[in-house]
């Protein structure tokens, strides 16, 4: 996409787009405009508000689709949990899964990086953190797979069904830990359901699904897109081999340069809006492309190089404002260790096949490779 965004930056940097249904919406694509809809609260997030109670979507009453104060409220909820303190303690838990990983692989010499280490290891991880069973990753894939590429080449029917079974898998689940509460982020969660006020059962499947979804969907393209940076540059590859200590920035580069976010940070006017000159009327959605944005050249020197070395780079991967994902320290800390990882083990790692031939996902929400198989000795 990246040639399209570098036009639209230049000529077309608030752009008008209509939909197959006939609906108006808005593409910003410059990083000081992405930031400034990012901060304005006139663009909202809550679906149910501007569009009414009947959303198809019971995923949406969560942090994601809301705007203060019912935000804070639900984010404050799960807050603590992700913490940069509290995540940095799971920082040797999470080099053992790993390292796991790794030493179990299908076969000594290959692997194909998605399905054996970039999916699992998030997936184990957030799973841990909310108490749900780990066995059941696959499901939670399958599940959310569905739902994330919705927009494109998944039948309606099928993504019903899947909701339909996510929905009672999780509702199954609370079920079970109203009865035997422990002390993971569900058991948390279901107490302060059962305790009133602070959150409604609607809330409460809605809250854990986007968690599950936001946990694995796009920890695995930060690994992926990321090891996909480094072996298209050998050079920089063999630079953080050579010293590991660059790991943090190297992690922050990926994220900028090819970001596991593309579309998804969309809100919708809550008013009618004069956006630099441009009418965007109440109700109109507006797209922020957060990987355009991290490519412009007005905040990024020489944006299309991958530098590993850059410093304090002000990206926008984990977006900005009050919806500044919460996952952030996790995401990093399981970025960090996914590649350190990898490159102490298989430092002569190398794809399989031509890079050309690797096949994307489909759907514009996260932006990551269907398979990367990759080989050493
Ligand atoms: C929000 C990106 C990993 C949980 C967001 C947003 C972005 C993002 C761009 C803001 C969306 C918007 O403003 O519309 C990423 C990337 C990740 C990642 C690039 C990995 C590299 C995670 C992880 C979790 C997580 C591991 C697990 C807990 C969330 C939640 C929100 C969010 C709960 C909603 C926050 C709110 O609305 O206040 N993420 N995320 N994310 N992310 Fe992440």
């Amino acid at each position: 996409p990246y040639p399209v965004y570098e036009k639209l930056r230049e000529n077309n940097p608030i752009f008008k787009i209509m939909f197959p249904n006939g609906e108006f919406g808005w593409m910003i694509t410059r990083y000081e405009d992405a930031v400034e809809v990012l901060k304005d609260n006139r663009f909202s997030k809550d679906m149910v508000k501007l569009f009414g109670p009947d959303q198809q979507n019971i995923f949406v009453h969560n942090m994601l689709f809301a705007d203060p104060p019912d935000h804070r409220r639900l984010r404050g909820l799960v807050q603590k949990a992700f913490t940069p303190r509290t995540i940095e303690g799971m920082r040797s838990h999470i080099q053992q899964i790993a390292d796991d990983l790794l030493d179990n692989l299908d076969s000594p010499d290959k692997m194909n990086l998605i399905d054996e280490f970039a999916f699992p290891l998030p997936i184990i991880v957030i799973s841990e953190i909310l108490g749900v069973p780990v066995e059941d990753q696959d499901k939670f894939r399958l599940w959310s797979n569905s739902i994330i590429d919705a927009t494109s080449d998944v039948p309606v029917e099928v993504f019903e069904q899947h909701i339909q079974e996510f929905t009672d898998y999780l509702n199954a689940w609370f079920a079970k830990t109203r009865v035997e509460t422990g002390d993971d982020l569900i058991s948390q969660l279901v107490m302060a359901e059962e305790a009133g006020e602070q959150l409604t059962e609607e809330e409460l499947i809605s809250v854990v699904a986007l968690l599950i979804i936001a946990g694995h969907e796009t920890t695995v393209n930060l690994i992926g897109n990321g090891v996909l940076a480094l072996l298209e540059h050998p050079e920089q590859r063999d630079l953080l081999i050579s010293k590991p200590e660059l790991i943090h920035n190297a992690v922050e580069e990926m994220l900028r340069y090819n970001g596991p976010v593309e579309f998804s940070t969309s809100r919708w006017a809550s008013e009618d809006i004069d956006f630099h000159g441009h009418q965007i009327a109440k109700g109109e959605l507006v797209i922020v492309a957060l990987d355009s944005a991290d490519r412009d050249e007005q905040k990024f020197k020489d944006a299309d190089v991958f530098d590993i070395t850059r410093e304090k780079s002000p990206h926008l991967a984990f977006g900005k404002g009050i919806h500044l994902c919460l996952g952030a320290p996790l995401a990093r800390l399981e970025g960090e260790i996914a590649i350190s990882t990898l490159l102490r083990r298989f430092p002569d790692m190398q794809l399989q096949e031509d890079v050309h031939e690797l096949e994307w996902r489909p759907g514009m929400i996260v932006r990551g490779l269907k398979e990367i198989p990759v080989k050493f000795k």
